[in-house]
């Protein structure tokens, strides 16, 4: 009996991937998309998948239990075809660690909730792909990446740390549509991610509703593939490579809106954004204008959830702001998740008469609209925790 224990990260795209339900793959089954995207891994402290991959001689078939509840292994199209395109690499890289014929025992688990609406999907198929690879004994490279992109798309980019582009590549057979690192998670490793998770009284229709709607696509979503997203891409990684806050800082907030006035176009329209995301959006716009360069910037998946992107010298402000703007009654560390912050550093801001007489300007919030926040950073790829042969 072998098994392997691993924990993978979560990604959260700069460029967005749109998927197939705004139109944005060009085939369904291998999961290949129309744009390249880019992303920033998170550290796994606060957000992660972890996965145990038991393989025996003795089992009878292959089981999987996701966060304590058995899901259907066999009928899971994209979870076959992670593992047998693992077995297929193991073939090819002639590893005979294990017997490809021993069934495998799957054990997976969110450090984080999945009512959080958070991508777990990524970090889920990223850690099952990984924990293959450790068990069959298979190196991370472009081709494991083709490998987890068939599992979630998105799942490709958490195969690395700091900041990955994920290629769309040109070929039919999705063998270079690839996710490779930009820069490590050293590169700037001082660039930390503030998650404002909405209290969201609505049942989240969007994506059942926008998976009907598959086949009708945005007029708009071509024009964002060929011309916007090849633009952004350099001038982004361009502004990685500079250290340049500012340029990021536009860049991801204009493809952020771009990915959701396309979830707009497509018809019906996907609503993802709920009244309290648009408030943040101004938020985030009126607290760049008073401190007057873009000293945050935020990004929303497909939810209503906000990253905020921000330097780590720059979050007691932020914290301050978000305290000013969007009360809560809320005060336990439960509240306030993740890396903690210093009291001190807050209160500092509260004695800069400037700051706070700038912050007066920002507009007030109902109470309660956030549900807590999580303070993240820029972190590294998957790992191996634990390794057993019994
Ligand atoms: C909005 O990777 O979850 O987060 O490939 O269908 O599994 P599938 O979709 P998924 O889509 C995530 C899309 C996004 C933007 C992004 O992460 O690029």
């Amino acid at each position: 009996m072998f098994s392997v224990t691993c924990v993978a990260p979560v990604n959260i795209a700069l460029i967005k991937y749109s998927t197939h339900i705004l139109g944005g793959k060009r085939n369904e089954d291998l999961i290949l998309p129309i744009n390249d995207s880019v992303s920033m891994t998170l550290r796994t402290d606060e957000l992660c998948a972890e996965t145990t991959i038991t393989a025996s001689e003795s089992f009878y078939s292959n089981k999987m239990w996701l966060n304590g509840e058995e899901v259907p292994f066999e009928e899971n199209t994209r979870i076959l075809r992670c593992l047998n395109e693992v077995h297929r690499l193991a073939i090819c890289a002639g590893s005979q660690k294990i017997p490809l014929s021993w069934k495998i025992h799957v054990k997976s688990f969110n450090n984080f909730p999945t009512a959080a609406g958070l991508a777990s999907s990524a970090a889920g198929y990223a850690c099952l792909v990984y924990s293959l690879a450790c068990l069959y004994g298979i190196p991370v490279n472009d081709q494991l990446t083709t490998v987890a992109r068939q599992g979630s798309g998105s799942a490709c980019r958490s195969l690395y740390g700091g900041f990955v582009q994920w290629h769309r590549g040109n070929l039919d057979s999705g063998c270079d549509s690839v996710a490779k690192q930009v820069v490590s998670s050293k590169f700037w490793p001082n660039m930390h991610l503030i998650i404002l998770v909405v209290n969201d009284q609505r049942k989240n229709t969007g994506s059942t509703l926008g998976m009907q709607r598959s086949v009708q696509t945005s007029q708009l979503i071509q024009h964002r593939a060929d011309k916007v997203v090849p633009e952004r891409v350099n001038q982004l990684k361009t502004a990685i490579h500079k250290h340049d806050f500012d340029t990021f800082a536009k860049i991801t907030m204009k493809d952020s809106n771009q990915f959701h006035a396309i979830a707009m176009d497509t018809y019906p329209p996907c609503v993802y954004m709920n009244e309290t995301s648009h408030s943040i959006v101004s938020f985030v716009h009126d607290f760049n204008e008073l401190m007057g360069s873009s000293l945050i910037a935020y990004t929303f998946d497909a939810g209503p959830n906000a990253c905020l992107y921000v330097l780590e010298e720059n979050i007691p402000k932020l914290i301050y702001a978000i305290n000013k703007a969007f009360p809560n009654d809320e005060e336990s560390a439960d509240y306030l998740r993740g890396i903690p912050l210093s009291n001190l550093d807050i209160q500092s801001k509260t004695k800069d008469n400037i700051f706070r007489e700038k912050m007066e300007l920002l507009k007030i919030q109902q109470k309660n609209t956030l549900k807590y926040i999580i303070h993240t950073k820029v972190g590294e790829g998957p790992r191996l925790l634990r390794a057993n042969a019994r």
